[in-house]
């Protein structure tokens, strides 16, 4: 284990009814509200209603941002600072997914910079100071809810990048599980898959002695396969929604990599996929993460090989640790597919033709990955695996 600090100021408000709590977490930060949110996810549930209620109940000033896309894009972010600087917006709240919280933390940090938000995502400035901005989540998937990280699309050069600072996390997250139940099928799904490989990312490493840390991995793995099934049959039950909520928070707080970094190339290469496709984020993933297993399994075949039986209850009689690890990647693989996560490009329409424009947009800067350190070719030959 490595060296490391770690910190996390976000407060984790869980359960029932838990939304209330607005009323007594945002006075603290001001009166002019920004409510920032999505398609109309939030109107159909009943979610818009209630929030509105308790905003009203605090005499908050509320201002809006409906309308941030899956993949947020960069023309909704700045319509949102422009309000932000307009009427003088104390406060962002962001109610909905990873996609809304995203848009929120960019907003909020733009509103406080002189030059151009895209310079965040470009990797010409750091973001040093953001408004202050708290979460309502409704789906679980990301982590955005509880970690410093944001994702957005500029869908005018087909570029979406990853950026972050500790100034854009969130003050508070308000996690009901209830809140998810209107999620459909699809993008339950999806989300179960992105903190499976949010866990997968951290899982691959070389840094020796991270016996908690991979069964802290492991149990979160363990424990998504036990009730992603269940959950799937029965959308509306609270006690396994709570379950994957909690997982999806944990698999991406940074908890699980203290003393080491994660290899993360898997979600550099999806994030190429979806910046010239616009496909869901866990569709994405599922269907790169085990053609980027198989392309880098000799890197530490051991690896692979404890996920295999740890996770995946692989039987190693008689075999060699490459074939078990290799069973353990067609576990994998079979799970998702079970619960009907895409397997292949082609399921979402995409054939040969962009391959080689995704594979440069993955190493605009520069070679990445860490448990292997990939290049263009390499990103190359995943995409043509995952065809
Ligand atoms: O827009 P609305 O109408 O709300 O519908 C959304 C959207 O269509 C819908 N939805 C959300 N909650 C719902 C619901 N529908 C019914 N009932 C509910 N309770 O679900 C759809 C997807 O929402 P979105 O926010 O896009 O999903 P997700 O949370 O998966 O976020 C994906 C984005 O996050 C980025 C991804 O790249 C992608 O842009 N990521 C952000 C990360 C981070 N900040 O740490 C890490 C991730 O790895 C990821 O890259
Ligand atoms: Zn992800």
């Amino acid at each position: 284990m490595e060296n490391f600090t770690y910190y996390n100021p976000t407060k984790l408000i869980f359960g029932k009814g838990q939304v209330q709590e607005l009323k007594n977490e945002i006075p603290q930060y001001g009166k002019k509200v920004l409510l920032v949110y999505g398609g109309g996810s939030i109107k159909r549930n009943g979610l818009y209603d209630q929030v509105i209620a308790l905003l009203a109940e605090i005499g908050a000033e509320v201002h809006e941002l409906p309308g941030v896309e899956p993949n947020p894009r960069l023309s909704t972010v700045r319509k949102g600072i422009d309000i932000c600087r307009q009427e003088g917006i104390e406060f962002i709240l962001a109610v909905g997914g990873g996609s809304v919280i995203d848009c929120t933390k960019a907003i909020a940090a733009g509103a406080k910079y002189d030059g151009d938000v895209w310079d965040f995502m470009s990797r010409k400035a750091v973001a040093t100071d953001a408004l202050p901005l708290g979460t309502v989540l409704t789906i679980a998937a990301t982590g955005s809810e509880m970690n410093s990280g944001s994702v957005i699309t500029n869908w005018e050069t087909n570029e979406k990048y990853g950026w972050g600072s500790p100034a854009v996390f969130p003050k508070f997250s308000i996690l009901d599980p209830v809140n998810t139940f209107s999620l459909p099928k699809d993008q339950t799904v999806y989300g179960m898959v992105d903190m499976m490989s949010h866990v997968l990312e951290h899982y691959f490493h070389h840094v020796p002695n991270t016996l908690t840390q991979d069964q802290w991995c492991e149990s979160i793995l363990r424990t998504v396969i036990e009730t992603a099934p269940k959950l799937i049959n029965d959308l509306q039950n609270y006690d396994h929604r709570a379950t994957i909520m909690l997982n999806g928070t944990l698999a991406l707080n940074k908890m699980l990599n203290m003393g080491y970094n994660g290899d993360w190339a898997t979600h550099n290469i999806e994030h190429a996929v979806s910046a010239v496709y616009d496909i869901p984020h866990g569709g994405g993933l599922a269907i790169i993460f085990p053609n980027w297993m198989k392309h880098v399994l000799d890197e530490n075949v051991g690896r692979f090989k404890q996920l295999a039986v740890r996770v995946f209850n692989v039987d190693t009689e008689g075999k060699t640790d490459r074939e078990v690890a290799l069973e353990g990647i067609e576990k994998l693989r079979e799970f998702w597919s079970s619960i009907g996560a895409p397997s292949k490009l082609a399921d979402y329409g995409i054939g040969e033709e962009n391959l080689e424009l995704m594979a440069e947009k993955t190493v605009v800067y520069g070679e990445f990955g860490r448990f292997k350190v990939l290049n263009k070719q390499d990103s190359l030959e995943i995409l043509r695996a995952s065809l």
